[in-house]
């Protein structure tokens, strides 16, 4: 018995921006993209706002889980680009998903690790019986937030969402098996965006921290939850560069067949980068029942973790 993630849903905007396109935006390369990051594209949401994306994630996930949208009792909303100063993008989906009231809902901000923090909080209140269902989604339209004149970090994100239905079920062998998150505020100068301002990022630095963090975390949960680098089936990490991506397998001793990765196709989606991956790993047989999943993040704050899953 235990937290098992019973539907994912996810939603991806249709317009495709490709590092051609961007050569013409900024002074850029395809070839400095591929090389220093592995992006090829990545997605706009040209008429969709960040609730329209979390709406449509959240409806595949929820019907994927075959529950009634009368069971949602809570809903966690990760993300570092919200609809509105206040209340919280949340609110605005538990309204358009037409969730009853007792819904409790609740935007959480820390950016990259935001689906992390989010699975965690949905496990300490499945655990503690507080709440039967949870909807966590990760949810960031990017591109409002961005400044297209900056090569350094508008050739970076994406938008999209993903979203997960996490229950409590007492005759399964699914659980969260462990958590190591973590934050460092005294960083926060090194990837924020000021209010109605743009993303500011020192790529060099949040590389560094977040390649320790990551796999220092990682290692971490491995241990707690009873494990081995080798007993991990599957690495979905958060998405933001390949070159990040493959030294974190490395340290670990994972390789990199192991690991999914899709920073290719999408950027990075902040948020929305992990359960985006876990929904295209399971789509194409990758992620299986029974498998332990090492999930890892690092992000603005900063934040950063690691979980061990067994899904
Ligand atoms: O999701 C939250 C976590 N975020 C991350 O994990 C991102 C972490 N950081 C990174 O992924 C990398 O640091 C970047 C991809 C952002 C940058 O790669 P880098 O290898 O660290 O490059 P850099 O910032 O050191 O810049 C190298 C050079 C600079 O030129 P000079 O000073 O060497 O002449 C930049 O001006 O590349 C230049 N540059 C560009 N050139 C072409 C920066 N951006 C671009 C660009 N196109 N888009």
């Amino acid at each position: 018995m235990g937290t098992k993630i019973v539907g994912l849903g996810v939603y991806l905007p249709e317009k495709v921006l490709t590092n051609f396109d961007l050569e013409k935006m900024v002074d850029t390369s395809d070839e400095w993209i591929t090389t220093r990051t592995g992006i090829k594209e990545r997605r706009i949401a040209e008429n969709e706002t960040v609730v329209d994306l979390a709406v449509k994630a959240a409806e595949e996930a929820i019907s994927n889980a075959g529950i009634e949208k009368t069971e949602v009792d809570a809903v966690v909303l990760a993300t570092l680009s919200p609809q509105l100063g206040f209340p919280a993008t949340a609110c605005l989906v538990q309204e358009r998903l037409g969730l009853p009231h007792s819904a409790m809902s609740f935007d959480i901000s820390a950016a990259c690790s935001g689906f992390l923090y989010g699975l965690d909080i949905a496990d300490a209140y499945l655990k503690s019986k507080k709440k039967k269902t949870v909807l966590v989604i990760g949810a960031e339209k990017l591109s409002s937030i961005i400044d297209w004149k900056d090569r350094s970090t508008c050739v970076l994100f994406g938008d999209g969402a993903g979203a997960a239905v996490v229950r409590y079920e007492e005759n399964d062998e699914s659980d969260i098996l462990s958590s190591k998150l973590y934050t460092k505020g005294e960083a926060w100068n090194i990837l924020y965006r000021e209010p109605c301002g743009y993303l500011k990022m020192e790529g060099r630095k949040v590389f560094k921290e977040a390649v320790s963090g990551m796999t220092k975390s990682s290692l971490e949960a491995i241990e707690e939850a009873g494990l081995r680098p080798e007993d991990i089936d599957l690495v979905i990490p958060h998405q933001a560069n390949f070159r990040i991506i493959k030294a974190l397998a490395e340290k670990l001793g994972i390789p990199l067949e192991k690991v999914y990765v899709n920073v290719n196709r999408y950027g990075n989606t902040s948020a929305a980068s992990i359960p985006i991956a876990m929904y295209e790993a399971y789509r194409k047989g990758k992620l299986k029942r029974g498998m332990n999943v090492l999930l890892t993040a690092m992000g603005g704050g900063l934040t950063w973790g690691s979980m061990v899953v067994r899904f």
